[in-house]
């Protein structure tokens, strides 16, 4: 029997009631972006794509120890389709799970999870505080230097990006325009744009 799809606002409770570090949510806001954008672009299943970017960390913040596992465990409670689960706990594939991305949607979460973060750090160091007048060229700058926000290992990114077949630079420039998408809700729109929010 198919189990029924998740969706988003499902997707979005979870996440409320697993995570209420403000930075963990706006990496899962980022991260969701980015995949919308991807899954846009290839003609996939956006809101397929869009979800499991939305939990992939959903067990980070109360079961770090357990990163991947826990999530499992919770999404297999809520019946959530295999597909989806495998999906998501093959994010941390040689870190804290044995699953290898396989499909297309898979390498893609593998391969931009930690680039978010990389644009995001840059994005702090900019006069605009803002991803909306970011370049390529700005972030693959911050890729070569292995001090700038040394916590992003640009090795996994590395290796998202060869599974793909895509290029780094193509790999960045598509980060970029879906964190765009959800610049409001993870804070990185610019000044301007956030003096006049509601
Ligand atoms: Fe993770
Ligand atoms: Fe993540």
């Amino acid at each position: 029997m198919e189990k029924h799809k998740p969706t988003r606002e499902e997707a979005l409770a979870l996440l409320h009631q697993y995570n209420k570090s403000e930075s963990l949510l706006k990496h899962a806001y980022a991260v969701e972006g980015v995949m919308r954008y991807c899954a846009r672009k290839r003609g996939e299943d956006e809101d397929e794509w869009g979800i499991i970017g939305l939990v992939h960390d959903l067990d980070y913040e109360r079961f770090p120890d357990q990163h991947c596992a826990m999530t499992q465990k919770i999404l297999e409670e809520h019946g959530w389709p295999d597909a989806y689960i495998r999906a998501i706990v093959s994010h941390g594939w040689g870190i804290c799970s044995d699953v290898e991305p396989e499909s297309t949607l898979e390498k893609t979460l593998y391969a931009i999870d930690e680039l978010t973060g990389l644009v995001t750090a840059n994005a702090m160091v900019r006069p605009s505080r803002s991803v909306m007048d970011m370049s390529v060229k700005s972030v693959r700058k911050k890729w070569k230097s292995p001090a700038f926000a040394a916590g992003v290992d640009r090795s996994i990114i590395q290796k998202g990006a060869q599974m793909l077949g895509v290029e780094i630079g193509e790999l960045i420039e598509d980060t970029i325009n879906g964190m765009r998408e959800v610049a409001g809700e993870i804070g990185l729109q610019g000044d301007s744009a956030e003096d006049t929010g509601p």
